[in-house]
């Protein structure tokens, strides 16, 4: 709680913890209110570290007992820690705590959730165990004894010992605190098993509450899919003899890797055709993925400091995405990636918020688990892989896993081994790194006597605390069509270094049309004066799936930018360029489902103030509408074949094929819906066999305003279960129309079943209000008030969830004078507010600016 002045962490301060542990013993004796954490740790001087106090970190424990070498001390304890003296060799250190997990409402360190005691320790929240040196250099081998007396009891590693009342865990691999974890509690599994490449049988378990067991077969086999990939792809074999995964309903994130024992958010691992959506399905395979690759890109080498968060998150993000392409459609993963990186990172990176991929400073490591750190730094990545190759890729990796297995390693050390593979110098690399704020490449072009020359000019405006930006090495891959539509130059990786940079092609019959930043090969801003007849050339004709997606787009923008700015009509030529795609039957359905989508009114508000015109989001919503209607209109013949396209008769399944016809199938109820006011969608929603249909025709009959009888029947079917109440919660505010939407969320938020201590109830509620573009931003100010008034309540009880949501008001910079004073309003109000967390008043400040 910030009664002192916050204090700032620098990058630049690192200095080694001052001794080694060589081994941990914990014992816990659990109690909702008064569980004892006794632990023993022999300490051993560092050599490597200069000398200093020997303090642990420790917060809200009460300490029983202290002994050094078996005899009695008496620290000086703080609210953050405690000092004591020590002998000058290595000695063994007592301890006895008491914490009180029912009481623990933050959802960090040791908590219940539904009778069930479970851990969240990732950053910071080992030292509200016990005390301890709670930092990720710090690495120890770590044994477990569990008592209580509860069915499960569950830590990290390989199981030793299991009696009444008590489990006995230890872990092999030496492993920081914030791997640390413990469940507890009345669980069921659904166990499986996995042969590794050297023929080693791992047990694996999804354990769940009871009445849950029915959701766990897609996580599971997920689970073995990622295993058989890490192995294939990058040689990375499974090391202990189980493997456990956890569903808690109470969580502040998606999920978490300790070692040998995931915790995960119940939203994300649990799924049933009837309870999930097709988007659930993916995305729960991905964070399955991604959870058990950090065993070897997190666990088995981690971070040297939570300044290097993105030597783990950015690689382990990267290699998910590589996994979901490998197993569905790479060209619709990429688009997907490439859009969810727009809506979340370059917003976050061009405004107050924005940050380094490795930031420099920070006051609450839980602020910076953003965007930027996560998916900027995977594009990181794949930058590296576009500019070095394949095969050197593969062959650095390689060397990273032999030469840091078992280090707390930093962003120097994996350039070097770059580096060290390449012969490359990364040092202008390494400002990808270190410069916050999304690269501005302009680009211009000439032609003269069969030669093109492309000329590149970069910039990058300034962002919070670094006024200068130096120019960046960007990899842009680029391919020339001809203007019949073949390729004469196919893709070819172009190589900007300098600050303005001219390529030439020559010995060309005619002039060319470019095709730039394919694969989205740099998380850049393009900005080129291109025709509409060339973006509707590439359109129809480009070889490269992402950019003939954003051709599509940017004629999006552009018409929806004449229809607020200058009351013109849709653009037609790009709805017919647009609907000769829709129509060919070769290409992917979920692919033509993503061209059927356009700017997000969000991304257009974006785009409408990078061109100097304040967003209204009334304006922008009534575009929106209009030309969807429009479209509706225009393509009323097409609607039924592409209807029938996506329509699927065989039994559900969740994969990419069925998916994708799905996918397709919604985005034209989305259409059909506006031609008869809701028909088809309540066909469809009184027909459907499974959640991805019931869902997108609720959605369609919310939208229209007929959804009274669906919402009440949808509740009376799911009101046991409490994930698909989420849905239910977040869809009736985040799909109405923008009036409806503060008091839906008012009304809401009365619902007897309105768990605002669950973090996902609370955002389906107030994170759907705040998404909803128009509804949020509304003119008197009634969604900043309510969404302020939920964060004021939620600070006391859960800071991180709390400050996370602050980001809601990220871009109000972009809004009108009368919306950024109410924003202001608010904002200054929550700063203001008594005892505001740490995080929370980290978030606010930096808002503020
Ligand atoms: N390491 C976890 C993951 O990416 C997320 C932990 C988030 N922790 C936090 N304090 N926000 O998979
Ligand atoms: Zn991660």
């Amino acid at each position: 709680m910030k009664d002192a002045a916050p204090v700032t962490i620098h990058l630049k301060d690192y200095t080694p913890f001052g001794w080694q542990l060589s081994d941990v013993h914990l014992t816990f004796h659990l109690a909702p209110r008064s569980t004892r954490v006794v632990s023993k740790i022999h300490f051993t001087p560092n050599p490597e570290a200069p000398a200093q106090d020997f303090f642990l970190h420790g917060e809200q424990l009460t300490l029983i007992r202290a002994a050094i070498d078996g005899v009695d001390v008496t620290p000086e304890v703080t609210e953050d820690g405690l000092r004591c003296a020590v002998p000058d060799g290595p000695f063994l250190w007592e301890c006895e705590v008491e914490i009180a997990p029912a009481d623990n409402t933050a959802l960090e360190g040791l908590y219940m959730s539904s009778g069930m005691y479970c851990t969240q320790c990732e950053a910071e929240g080992f030292r509200k165990i016990t005390y301890f040196p709670d930092r990720p250099d710090v690495m120890s081998v770590f044994t477990v004894r569990v008592e209580g007396d509860l069915p499960v009891l569950l830590s990290n590693g390989n199981s030793v010992q299991r009696g009444d009342g008590f489990a006995e865990w230890h872990d092999p691999w030496p492993k920081p605190a914030y791997l640390f974890a413990l469940v507890a509690g009345d669980l069921v599994n659904h166990p499986d098993s996995f042969t590794t490449m050297n023929g080693r049988k791992v047990k694996l378990n999804i354990w769940v509450r009871p009445g849950d067991e029915g959701k766990c077969a897609f996580g599971m086999e997920a689970l073995k899919k990622s295993m058989r990939w890490d192995e294939e792809v990058y040689g990375r074999e499974y090391d202990l003899e189980v493997f456990n995964i956890v569903a808690v309903d109470d969580f502040n994130m998606g999920a978490m890797e300790n070692k040998g024992l995931n915790i995960f958010n119940s939203s994300c691992v649990l799924a049933s055709p009837e309870t999930s959506t097709d988007d659930n399905f993916e995305r729960i395979e991905s964070i399955i993925a991604h959870e058990y690759f950090h065993n070897w890109t997190g666990n088995r080498i981690t971070c040297r400091d939570w300044f290097q968060l993105c030597l783990k998150e950015g690689l382990t993000v990267f290699r998910d995405q590589q996994f979901t392409k490998d197993i569905r459609s790479a060209p619709v993963k990429r688009i997907d990636d490439v859009a969810s990186l727009r809506g979340r990172q370059f917003p976050e990176d061009q405004g107050p918020l924005a940050h380094p991929v490795r930031p420099e400073s920070f006051q609450e490591i839980n602020n910076f688990y953003t965007a930027t750190v996560y998916d900027k730094g995977a594009e990181v990545i794949g930058m590296l892989k576009t500019l070095v190759g394949d095969e050197a890729y593969a062959k650095a990796l390689t060397l990273y896993f032999d030469r840091h297995d078992g280090d707390a390693a930093t962003i120097e050390d994996w350039l070097k081994v770059f580096e060290d593979t390449t012969g490359r110098d990364l040092a202008q690399f390494k400002r990808w790194y270190s410069q916050a704020g999304t690269p501005r490449v302009s680009v211009t072009e000439d032609w003269a006597d069969g030669t093109y020359t492309l000329t590149f000019a970069q910039t990058t405006r300034p962002t919070p605390g670094q006024p200068e930006k130096a120019p960046q090495v960007i990899p842009m891959a680029v391919g020339l069509l001809n203007p019949n539509g073949d390729e004469v130059v196919p893709t070819r990786v172009l190589e900007i270094t300098e600050e303005t940079q001219s390529f030439r092609f020559d010995e060309l019959a005619a002039r060319p049309i470019p095709s730039i930043n394919r694969g989205f090969s740099a998380p850049v801003v393009l900005d080129r004066d291109s025709s509409s007849e060339e973006r509707a050339f590439l359109l129809a004709h480009d070889t490269d799936p992402v950019n003939r997606w954003e051709a599509s787009l940017l004629l999006g923008r552009d018409c929806l930018f004449a229809m607020i700015t200058e009351n013109a009509g849709p653009d037609v030529a790009w709805l017919d360029g647009l609907e000769r795609v829709l129509r060919d039957r070769d290409l992917d359905p979920a692919f033509r489902a993503m061209m059927m989508g356009w700017p997000s009114q969000n991304e257009m508000a974006q785009v409408l103030f990078e061109r100097g015109v304040t967003p209204d989001p009334d304006a922008i919503f009534a575009a929106q509408e209009t030309l969807t209607q429009f479209k509706a209109e225009r393509w009323a013949d097409l609607l039924p074949s592409l209807a029938a396209e996506g329509t699927v008769d065989a039994a559900y399944r969740p994969d990419a094929d069925q998916s994708g016809k799905r996918a397709l199938g919604s985005a034209v109820l989305a259409l059909t819906t506006r031609l008869d006011g809701g028909k088809a969608a309540q066909a469809q929603f009184e027909s459907a066999d499974n959640m991805t249909l019931q869902l997108s025709a609720l959605g369609q009959l919310v939208r229209v305003g007929k959804d009274q009888d669906a919402l009440a029947a949808f509740e009376a079917q799911w009101c046991k279960d409490r994930l698909v109440m989420d849905k239910w919660f977040g869809l009736q505010v985040g799909a109405t129309a923008p009036d409806n939407v503060v008091p839906r969320a008012t009304a809401l938020t009365q619902h007897a079943d309105f768990d605002w201590k669950n973090p996902n109830r609370f955002r389906a509620v107030l994170g759907a209000m705040a998404m909803n573009h128009a509804g949020f931003h509304r003119k008197d100010g009634a969604g900043y008030a309510l969404l302020t008034e939920w964060l004021i309540k939620l600070d006391d009880l859960n800071p991180q969830t709390t400050a996370r949501m602050c980001s809601a008001f990220q871009t109000w910079k972009r809004y009108d004078a009368d919306r950024q004073a109410l924003i202001r309003v608010q904002l200054e109000r929550l700063r203001d507010k008594p005892k505001l967390s740490r995080d929370t008043a980290e978030m606010v400040a930096r808002i503020l600016g």
